[in-house]
């Protein structure tokens, strides 16, 4: 890719940028933000670490949303973080006209590019990205399977005391507190976690999965987590500018699998230079699947709000 934009830069948009500069992700990345000064001020000083970190990225700041022209990926990640004590959920309402004007720009002056939404609450306002740009679903996919799986595969080291080389989580579903840990499909160097966990551990480590974000915003109190959140995106663009089809688990439009229709949710995916590639259906049992159909259950419920369930 040659040019990737990032609408908000606050910190997650600030940490993502600097994560893709590093890793010479591409050839330049556009800062957006309406805060004046403020992408112009984190370009500058992210560019001026270059020298130390040895990337030709150039990076710049914008106060317009048309400064994504040309893109060949936006990152949304603008709109109201949520306070302690508010769901994912509670900043749907005015996080939707934030998506929605800069999709609208983004089919006007970047026709080409994807989509990757990080901005909650990330289900549904994947889904309203993908309605309103009109594109094919392989191009409109969110963030939140890379973060929930790499939270859930902190846990399990911090548990085990294993290294965290060999430990590798899956999280499906919402992403909010019905997210689906899947203990089954998680291991320690292909070796399921339940061989060095008890069943207690185990469903400990889930919920710390599921109240992941909020435990980092009680902590913080006035901010959401951003590193974690900032390496997942960083995670994911490497997948697709290498072309490395990973299986990741992403905000997907479902069409069918896991029995699910008109609906985006967390499933794994294969990650390539064509965006989501393939959704990628793993067998589950009947917990499993429960918990998936509330969790489904759940972002219908905010697509109904909008009337798009
Ligand atoms: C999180 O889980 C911000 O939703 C994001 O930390």
């Amino acid at each position: 890719m040659e040019k990737i934009t990032i609408v908000g830069a606050g910190r997650v948009g600030e940490s993502t940028a600097h994560n893709l500069a590093k890793a010479e992700l591409c050839r330049r990345i556009a800062l957006i933000d309406i805060k004046e000064g403020m992408p112009q001020g984190t370009a500058l000083d992210i560019q001026e670490s270059a020298p130390i970190f040895g990337f030709d990225t150039k990076l710049t700041g914008h106060n317009e949303l048309d400064a994504m022209a040309g893109s060949d990926l936006i990152i949304i990640t603008a709109g109201v973080p949520r306070k302690p004590g508010m769901s994912r959920s509670d900043v749907l309402d005015v996080n939707v006209p934030v998506v929605t004007e800069i999709v609208d720009e983004a089919v006007r002056s970047a026709p080409e590019a994807m989509i990757l939404m990080v901005t909650n609450p990330v289900d549904v306002l994947t889904y309203v990205a993908w309605k309103r740009s009109g594109w094919k679903r392989n191009r409109v996919f969110g963030l939140s399977g890379v973060l929930d799986s790499t939270r859930m595969a902190s846990f399990i080291a911090m548990e085990t005391g294993f290294s965290i080389k060999d430990i590798t989580a899956m999280v499906l579903g919402g992403h909010g507190d019905t997210m689906v840990p899947l203990p089954r499909y998680s291991c320690i160097n292909g070796i399921p976690i339940s061989c060095f966990l008890d069943a207690q551990t185990v469903a400990r480590i889930a919920e710390r999965t599921r109240q992941g974000g909020a435990e980092i915003l009680a902590l913080r109190k006035t901010s959401s987590a951003y590193d974690a959140p900032a390496a997942a995106v960083a995670t994911m663009v490497d997948a697709i500018q290498h072309g490395r089809k990973r299986i990741l688990p992403c905000v997907a439009i479902l069409d069918g699998e896991y029995g699910q229709n008109g609906i985006c949710m967390g499933v794994p995916v294969i990650l390539g230079s064509g965006g989501m590639e393939q959704v990628v259906e793993l067998e589950l049992n009947e917990d499993e699947s429960g918990e998936f159909v509330r969790s489904a259950e759940h972002v219908r419920a905010d697509l109904a709000r909008l009337r798009l369930g």
